[in-house]
């Protein structure tokens, strides 16, 4: 199975830019900005990244964008977390970049693009295709709601795809930030809203109603409500499902306990993704196997759950279709 997930063909749905900075990625932006405070020692700096809680994962993740002054910064994670996907053969990724976030730090919006581009430029040479989700930071409220907007609209860099939300989801309501999804799908982005990740199933059904979600970041509460699970199902709605970063933030028991089981049995479009792989320890590779055993999945159904991931992104159609016949040929030559 280990070599099988490999040489599917991967994407990945649901990746923080902040949240993907590996040990190797922060210890250079660490030594570049020793005033930050974070360890440059690589065995200091290991056990300052071990998931501790909820509470010292968003210390470690804001120590990271305390550190991101300009477009090197960028380009520095960008390219980290490149190098890593086209590792684990993953060829395609929307990758959320929370705009309003590195602004208010202080960094100028041309900077963050310059990185972004550059960064993605190299990840192209690497193999690895990289989109954009500019998402706000839900908990810092309309300001940010409106200034994301405003960003995303007036740059339109090149690769942005997608407009999110993300934060914590108690006491942010989705259906506050309705009309900058209403101008972002006007002016052709895709709305894709964190849900359910934290609350229960309202917040799901906020996200499809208020926002017109086109997939769902995590929506792991679904399963609590079966007539949005049949709503999601009927209207093909996918969920980027991030089966280790629910594991390590406490919100399931285990990953045999994930309701993942109950969302493929009903015929809701499940795809895997990884969130903040290294502060949680996961990698999409790690979340195919972990799934793939805990329910003791056949190399049919793990392809099928690559092939979600395809036609639930926002590739052009011919992409699509030349990952798909990959796909269908790794796994008639795993046979
Ligand atoms: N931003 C980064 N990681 C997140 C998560 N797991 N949930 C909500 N927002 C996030
Ligand atoms: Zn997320």
């Amino acid at each position: 199975m280990r070599s099988f997930v490999h040489a599917l063909p991967k994407v990945e749905l649901h990746v923080h830019l902040v949240g993907s900075a590996g040990v190797d990625t922060v210890l250079e932006l660490a030594r570049r900005h020793p005033e930050a405070g974070v360890p440059t020692e690589r065995a200091e700096l290991e056990r300052f990244y071990t998931f501790r809680d909820f509470d010292h994962f968003l210390k470690v993740y804001w120590a990271v964008q305390s550190m991101l002054k300009g477009r090197a910064d960028i380009h520095t994670l960008v390219v980290g977390l490149a190098r890593e996907l086209a590792r684990q053969n993953v060829r395609y990724a929307e990758v959320t970049v929370t705009p309003y976030n590195h602004i208010t730090d202080g960094m100028a919006g041309d900077e963050l693009l310059a990185g972004l581009e550059s960064g993605r430029a190299e990840a192209a040479a690497l193999g690895v295709d990289l989109a954009w989700c500019f998402d706000i930071p839900g908990e810092k409220g309309l300001v940010a709601g409106r200034e994301t907007l405003a960003f995303a609209l007036s740059e339109r860099p090149d690769g942005l795809v997608s407009f999110g939300l993300a934060g914590p989801e108690a006491g942010v309501g989705r259906a506050q930030f309705a009309p900058f999804f209403a101008a972002a799908r006007d002016a052709g982005l895709h709305s894709v809203p964190h849900a359910g990740e934290t609350t229960g199933p309202e917040t799901v059904w906020s996200a499809v109603r208020d926002l017109r979600a086109e997939r769902i970041g995590h929506g792991t509460s679904c399963v609590d409500d079966p007539a949005l699970m049949e709503h999601l199902v009927l209207k093909g709605i996918p969920l980027e499902v991030c089966p280790t970063s629910n594991v390590r933030t406490r919100q399931v028991a285990s990953i045999e306990a994930h309701p993942v089981r109950q969302m493929l049995d009903a015929g809701v479009v499940v795809t895997l993704n990884t969130d903040d792989p290294p502060f949680f320890g996961a990698t999409l590779e790690g979340e195919y196997l972990a799934v793939a055993t805990a329910f003791d999945l056949t190399p049919a159904q793990v392809a099928t759950l690559a092939e979600n991931a395809v036609l639930a992104s926002f590739l052009p159609g011919g992409r699509k279709t030349s990952l798909l016949e990959e796909i269908a040929d790794v796994l008639a030559s795993a046979g």
